[in-house]
């Protein structure tokens, strides 16, 4: 009989730690609304005591979402545990997850604990845990590299204190599949009670084998896999989502699993992280990547004008990619746009329903073409900027090819407008020194990328800026016709991102 695998998605915790994944509670509450549309059966929302942030986050994961178990982090420690705990109480499904490492490396630098006080640090923190909720989860931290019967000593004690899942990370991503295939396999022969309960596997990808080790898990009888969208995380990543859910499917032959994932949401999924976090999907990323279903050569391509099956092992539509071109257009009225927005899963009030018709309008005015990407993109900019105090008003430069460019910039907050110029090496450059005068000072630029989000020269151009201050990273995008305002938009984006989290009134006094 197929073996139900659970889908632990930790997007929002491990992928958020990755440099440059940082979200805020919206943008969260966003992405755990999309998980649960996808069907992950756990979301683990956050690590509720590493900030007030993602306390707050958690909290609001918990109290929306009904269908999929939240989850909360923690270390092995009383007041991390009551932390976690709180922060999912309004949630239909909890689950506390706790963790300590189990490597000689860890237990002797970083923990400076024995092992045996590392089990009974263990066993107190499940129990512990227990006493808020049934559902705990406990992880042997660097599991890859610790010592397999001092794992079978952990687990078993974890266990019999309550553990109803046990997760056995390769934190940095060292085992191979065929090794880690063996390390579960032997947890499974040799820890009792093992098979009662929920075996988990967490795997990086430092070696590009975080996939083939989840995978090599369930064949020696783990039944939870934790992954990202994308395969975001820390370093080169966690086990992308998409791509085990997509392997259990199109080789249950071998795997002889299946999983609760609704795969016709994925490609929405991958996109809408790509969009709130400014993280790129490299093209020949398999499932998600912008080529994983092109056929560029001619043979191929001769191929599947006879037969599909000769080159594509999956049906693109079971990962919800449609051809959808020429989607809507500027003779478009407002019922086609709301049903195109009904198709893509889109939820608006009736205001910003009215607002991003008009801009739709307005787009489709200049763009032949507008597809399912240019809506989607338009979306997403409105999403982020209700949100916004300060706007981009208006944005004109002067450009020629023998001298500097200048460039005019209004931001409005309510119904002030400020206004001023500046000179830059190129237009950029002079549009984000004219923003930086307004707001009075000279913001921490680390990254600013342009992509066309359709082919052709009426594209939208898609901008993502990254900002970074404190150790935190503040990124904006915007998508826009004409790819200087988008440069602008994003901008302004991400700096209202930075002065929100500073939670500060405005330096200039007529902002
Ligand atoms: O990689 C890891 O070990 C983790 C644990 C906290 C589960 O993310
Ligand atoms: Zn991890």
């Amino acid at each position: 009989m197929s073996k139900h695998i659970k889908i632990f998605d930790t997007t929002l915790r491990d992928g958020e730690q990755s440099p440059g994944c940082s979200m805020n509670i919206q943008e969260k509450l966003e992405v755990a609304t999309q998980l649960e549309r996808l069907g992950v059966d756990i979301i683990e929302a956050g690590f509720a005591i590493s900030s007030k942030g993602d306390f707050e986050s958690i909290a609001a994961i918990a109290k929306k979402l009904k269908k999929p178990i939240i989850c909360s982090l923690c270390r092995t420690v009383k007041a991390d545990i009551e932390m976690a705990a709180e922060s999912i109480k309004l949630a239909e499904r909890q689950r506390i997850h706790t963790f300590i490492a189990t490597s000689p490396i860890h237990m002797e630098h970083k923990l400076k604990m024995s092992p045996d006080k590392v089990i009974e640090t263990a066993v107190s923190a499940v129990k512990y845990a227990k006493s808020f909720i049934s559902d705990i989860e406990f992880s042997c931290e660097d599991a890859g590299r610790s010592d397999r019967e001092f794992l079978v000593r952990i687990l078993t004690e974890t266990i019999k204190a309550g553990a109803t899942t046990v997760n056995i990370p390769d934190t940095v991503g060292y085992q191979t599949p065929d090794e880690y295939g063996a390390l579960i396999r032997y947890l499974m022969m040799h820890v009792p009670g093992i098979d009662t309960i929920d075996v988990s596997v967490h795997c990086h990808n430092d070696l590009g084998f975080a996939t083939a080790n989840s995978l090599a898990g369930v064949l020696n009888g783990a039944t939870q896999i934790e992954c990202t969208i994308n395969g975001i995380g820390e370093r080169a990543g966690n086990t992308a989502l998409e791509e085990v859910v997509m392997a259990l499917k199109t080789r249950a032959d071998i795997y002889n699993s299946h999983t609760t994932i609704n795969t016709k949401e994925l490609t929405k999924t991958s996109r809408l992280v790509c969009t709130v976090t400014g993280s790129v999907v490299q093209a020949n990323k398999a499932i998600v990547g912008a080529n994983a279903f092109a056929h560029e050569a001619g043979i191929h391509q001769d191929g599947m004008l006879k037969e599909r099956l000769t080159y594509e092992i999956m049906n693109p539509e079971d990962v919800g990619l449609k051809e959808t071109k020429l989607v809507l257009g500027k003779h478009s009225g407002r019922h086609a746009f709301t049903d195109k927005l009904n198709e893509l899963g889109v939820q608006m009030t009736s205001e910003e329903l009215n607002k991003a018709f008009e801009r739709f309008k307005k787009m489709a005015d200049q763009k032949k073409e507008m597809t399912d990407q240019d809506i989607e993109a338009l979306i997403a900019d409105e999403a982020s900027q209700s949100q916004e105090i300060y706007h981009l008003e208006h944005v004109y430069v002067v450009s020629d090819s023998a001298k500097r460019p200048t460039a005019t910039v209004q931001i409005r907050k309510e119904s002030h407008i400020l206004e001023e110029q500046e000179e830059g090496a190129g237009s950029v450059d002079a549009i984000y020194k004219a923003i930086d005068k307004i707001f009075g000072e000279s913001f921490n630029l680390l990254d600013y990328i342009v992509q066309a989000v359709t082919g052709g020269t009426d594209a939208l151009a898609e901008v993502v800026v990254r900002l970074k201050e404190n150790d935190r990273i503040f990124t904006g995008r915007n998508a826009d016709l004409d790819v200087l305002t988008a440069s602008a938009k994003a901008y302004v984006t991400a700096i209202n991102k930075l002065l929100d989290q500073r939670g500060k009134p405005r330096i200039k006094p007529n902002l």
